[in-house]
């Protein structure tokens, strides 16, 4: 979404005819956010976008609130998660509101199904793992490190190189986007910007599938899942352009903001959404003045949710988290570092952490799924 791009043949004005090697013609598509406004891209397909043949409900996606009387700290355990073996079907939801639902899958290298998010943006932190993600729109190479979005409706296909993967997924209500305080007036990323268009990753290589036959596509949209049956491959686009796509940033992009006294937790912001945004923290040298403590004060962040999700094993405000493990900081209650964390951070030059950080502005529902990794005892883990 954030630059403009395209790939294979496109005619030289939008909604005109696109002339096929045979005579015929291929099939202009419009697909994009908010009506006809909102960012959008134009493709050509090859057959009719809306052949389907079949069509059947496949379930759902169930978030149910766990029964909890209390508001406390928590901290989950998703290293131990047990998932299924699809990042589609098998992704455990977490934590969740009517803006952002977070899960976590841990997928293998079986074959993933043709899906679409038909209801949310997308945004996934690959906290380990490496593939490709093949859409309609082109082929995206990942890493471990990247932070994925995929904008609702694009049809894709992960691929993993390996069995040891493990994702952060959002699923969002609004547009996840780049932070609107760094874009100048003509939307490109400003100078003092902690990442640059040419950090963002679209795809690279479009690979067009003349295929006819039954293709099952996978289709969420809130809780529900439906699978279509098309007439042919759903990535049968011959070519596109817009702001309307797949995209990566690699977190190593982001380049950390340090200053001689503590800097709070927006100087990290990498996205925004509604009724959320996302934080970066990168490795980086700490802050250097005279007497300066670089680990956090205590805050009591009120009107705001905060979870962070650690995709290291040491942080430099915690104790007793371990890779993959995410802490939820409630709404209402102060928090900040655990005890000696303070006080160990004073002359340090450097920290390794790195770690994904969602900050929601309406509470967060705990899903029962979380409570089988819960660290029941973390909020009693600020006691000296
Ligand atoms: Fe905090």
């Amino acid at each position: 979404m954030p630059i403009y791009h395209h790939l294979g043949n496109l005619p030289r004005k939008r909604h005109q005819v696109l002339v096929r090697p045979d005579g015929g013609m291929y099939f202009e598509e419009l697909m994009g956010n908010k009506g006809f406004v909102g960012p959008s891209t134009l493709m050509y397909h090859m057959r009719y976008p809306t052949e389907v043949r079949d069509q059947r409900s496949a379930g759902i996606c169930s978030l149910e609130e766990a029964t909890r009387d209390d508001l406390r700290h928590c901290h989950f355990r998703t290293a131990s998660l047990d998932c299924g073996p699809s990042v589609v079907r098998d992704r455990v939801g977490l934590l969740f509101n009517d803006d952002v639902a977070l899960f976590v899958a841990r997928p293998d290298a079986s074959e993933e199904p043709l899906f679409r998010d038909g209801g949310s943006d997308e945004l996934i932190f690959v906290a380990k793992g490496e593939g490709t993600l093949h859409s309609m729109l082109g082929d995206l190479p990942f890493r471990s490190g990247d932070y994925i979005v995929i904008p609702r409706g694009i049809v894709h296909q992960w691929e993993f190189a390996n069995n040891d993967n493990h994702l952060l997924i959002l699923e969002s209500r609004g547009a996840v986007r780049t932070p609107k305080h760094y874009r100048n007036e003509f939307g490109q990323l400003l100078e003092g910007a902690p990442f640059n268009e040419r950090d963002v990753r679209p795809p690279s290589n479009l690979v067009t599938h003349d295929d006819e036959g039954d293709f099952a596509v996978l289709t969420k949209h809130g809780q529900r899942y439906t699978e279509q049956v098309l007439s042919h491959h759903p990535f049968d686009v011959v070519g596109w352009d817009g702001f309307y796509y797949p995209w990566a940033l690699n977190i190593e992009d982001f380049e950390p903001k340090v200053a001689a006294y503590h800097l709070p937790p927006p100087v990290h912001q990498t996205f925004e959404s509604e009724g959320f945004v996302i934080c970066s923290f990168c490795p980086r040298p700490f802050d250097y003045g005279e007497g300066a403590v670089p680990a956090p004060y205590f805050h009591s962040n009120v009107w705001t949710d905060e979870v962070i999700f650690y995709a290291c094993e040491e942080f430099m405000s915690r104790k007793g988290i371990g890779f993959a493990s995410i802490t939820l900081h409630p709404d209402g209650l102060p928090h900040g570092p655990q005890p000696g964390r303070m006080e160990d951070s004073i002359g340090v030059k450097w920290t390794d952490e790195l770690a994904v950080m969602l900050d929601t502005f309406a509470p967060l529902k705990i899903a029962k799924s979380a409570l089988s990794i819960e660290d029941e005892a973390y909020y009693r883990s600020w006691l000296g």
